[in-house]
């Protein structure tokens, strides 16, 4: 068995990585990435190492050759339409390198929309071309990634004593990077057979109150959450689209332990 993960230069891809190789022998892991020279560090502990560039199928054919599993990363691109075309352009060396299971890495909010009979955004309809290529498939939906917080004004808001958010019913789940790359590792850590689908999201979402809590207990001070329909953000325009209330158990039983707390998830942006 020979894993290919694309992205691996990447935050995500970087850490799953960092995850499977402790579980799996280094000799099965193949990483995917577009700057070699960045990637080195993986050569000395025994990982290959081969170029992938979404963009170049001459690439993609190469280094699908003797996988058996491949994660495919979703884009980073700005343009939906070309990080579906990009994504089209993996499943379709996969299909033709005799890869047997295809992972992807998709967003848990962004399913079919109620009421339509064809999916709208690019995750849905990535993970409709993996179905239709006949490939084996796990989709791993992973929640809100916790970083949208860096942009709320968390430091602001422990000095000043006052969250300030745009008003709504704002429930969030967001989650860290390395609870959904533990995840996606024990997926890859383990044998499996068939169709699967996995929501990667908390059991429990939370909201600006819950946040502002957390702040006080910090801070060491009260923090308040005050809504404020002057706040102007292009966040709140990105999290109205999406509905991020879903829960679901799949993540925390895949770790095999609860999410990372609210507190701890958001250390890392009040440095
Ligand atoms: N769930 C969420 O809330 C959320 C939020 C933002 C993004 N995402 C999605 O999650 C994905 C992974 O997140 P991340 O934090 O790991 O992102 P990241 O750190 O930006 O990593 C993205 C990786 O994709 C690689 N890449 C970009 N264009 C490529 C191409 N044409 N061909 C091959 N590889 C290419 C990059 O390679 P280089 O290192 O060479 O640039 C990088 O390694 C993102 O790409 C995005 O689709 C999810």
């Amino acid at each position: 068995m020979r894993i290919l993960i694309t992205g691996a230069n990447g935050q995500l891809g970087s850490q799953i990585i960092e995850l499977l190789r402790h579980r799996i022998p280094a000799g099965q892991i193949v990483a995917g990435v577009r700057q070699m020279e960045q990637a080195a560090h993986l050569r000395e502990q025994g990982i290959e190492i081969r170029y992938v560039d979404y963009d170049m199928p001459e690439s993609l054919s190469a280094a699908v050759q003797g996988i058996s599993r491949l994660l495919l990363i979703s884009s980073p691109h700005q343009d939906d339409s070309v990080r579906l075309t990009q994504h089209k352009q993996v499943i379709a060396a996969a299909k033709a390198g005799g890869v047997k299971h295809l992972l992807y890495t998709g967003l848990a909010f962004s399913g079919w929309t109620a009421g339509k009979d064809t999916p709208d955004n690019v995750h849905a309809l990535t993970e409709q071309a993996i179905a239709a290529s006949g490939l084996e498939y796990t989709f791993l939906r992973n929640g809100l990634y916790m970083d949208f917080v860096g942009v709320l004004g968390l430091k602001e808001a422990m000095s000043s004593g006052e969250l300030v958010t745009a008003p709504g019913p704002w429930a969030f789940n967001a989650v860290t990077r390395s609870d959904l790359a533990l995840a996606a590792a024990a997926v890859l850590g383990t044998e499996a057979s068939g169709n699967k689908i996995y929501e990667l999201t908390a059991s429990q979402t939370w909201d600006f109150a819950d946040l502002a809590a957390v702040l006080t207990e910090v801070a060491g001070s009260k923090v308040v959450h005050r809504e404020d329909a002057g706040v102007q953000h292009w966040i709140y325009a990105f999290l109205s689209r999406l509905d991020t209330s879903s829960t679901s158990r799949d993540l925390e039983q895949l770790m095999g332990r609860p999410v990372t707390t609210l507190k701890d998830s958001i250390l890392p942006f009040l440095e």
